[in-house]
């Protein structure tokens, strides 16, 4: 394939070799040869095995668990592109950890999102390519192009396929994902509910408040991360406890630490739908109530419209 930047290589990190693969399908061209491997001392070691000189060149890693050596891999492979004369380097980041740390959230605190932007950029990329940001502003760490694509499209195929949409209500888990459950509602023309979470009292467990009504509704639960697996066992519960007649969950990002897979598995929730953003673990594909979609041709068209200068944002209307 080549783009308007030169021809265009497709170079994957250890992060998501599935999704790198599933990518490279989808716009019919081949990864490029690279190794990137570890010394004795677990130091990282990159070599691209292909010419790159004047290519536009995307890496694909998402900066997943274990989080540290996923950015690490990331910036060691920018930094062998760079020196290598690629013409223009995009990060293709599908989830971009480190998000939740955008502010600082006490006295003498960091903003490790921040820190991670300049890392990348101090690398040598030129552009970054990322999925649902957990906040948009993030875009606005990088003073590079970036462009945050949204899953939302791939869910709504699915919910459509699935759901008889007039019984159908959309509901953010907390006041912080009302954008993101707002934008998804109106794409399926279904209500919205939102869980206001409050503590009385310090000390006092937290109360769950339905705003909206969900009273016989197939609740939806959408957000961006599924992590401890806590806020959506615990809103599918408040919903239930309000009349739903049941609850789903579509979730962007598919963290899954601990023992999330086996709460998800024990909880009310009757399915949790993540995408690949980050490679599904044994635990996760074998999870009864977990089901995966693939965001890989969203991905490629992105990259295959970054590549020839076309617009992304269409791909969203
Ligand atoms: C928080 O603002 C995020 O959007 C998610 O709601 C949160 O990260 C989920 O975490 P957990 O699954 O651990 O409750």
């Amino acid at each position: 394939m080549s783009g308007k930047n030169g021809s265009v290589k497709l170079v994957a990190g250890n992060s998501n070799p599935a999704l790198a693969r599933d990518i490279a399908d989808w716009l019919r061209m081949p990864l490029t040869k690279a190794s990137v491997r570890r010394f004795a001392d677990m130091e990282i070691f990159v070599e691209i095995q292909e010419n790159v000189r004047g290519s536009d060149v995307f890496i694909i890693q998402s900066t997943s668990f274990p989080t540290n050596d996923h950015l690490m891999e990331l910036l060691i492979i920018t930094d062998a592109l760079r020196r290598a004369s690629a013409r223009r380097i995009t990060a293709v980041i599908p989830y971009f950890g480190y998000a939740r740390q955008d502010r600082k959230a006490g006295p003498r605190t960091p903003i490790s999102a921040k820190l991670v932007a300049n890392l990348i950029t101090h690398a040598g990329a030129d552009r970054v390519m990322t999925l649902d940001l957990h906040a948009g502003q993030i875009q606005g760490f990088f003073d590079i192009p970036t462009d945050n694509l949204y899953a939302s499209p791939v869910m709504v195929r699915d919910i459509k396929d699935r759901f008889d949409l007039s019984k159908v209500a959309v509901v953010s888990p907390d006041v912080g994902g009302v954008v993101r459950a707002r934008g998804l509602a109106k794409r399926i023309n279904a209500p919205l509910a939102i869980i206001d979470k409050r503590r009385e009292r310090a000390g006092e467990s937290e109360v769950m408040n339905v705003i909206g009504d969900v009273e016989g509704y197939t609740c939806i639960l959408i957000d961006d991360i599924v992590d401890s697996g806590g806020t959506l066992v615990n809103a599918a519960d408040a919903l239930l406890a309000n009349g739903a007649k049941d609850v789903y969950a579509y979730i962007t990002h598919g963290v899954l630490s601990g023992g999330a897979c086996a709460r998800i598995n024990a909880s009310k929730l009757k399915e949790l739908v993540i995408t690949d953003s980050i490679q599904p673990t044994d635990a996760v594909c074998n999870a009864a109530n977990i089901r995966t979609l693939s965001i890989a041709s969203l991905i490629a068209d992105a990259i295959g419209r970054t590549a020839s200068e076309e617009s992304v944002s269409s791909l969203f209307d």
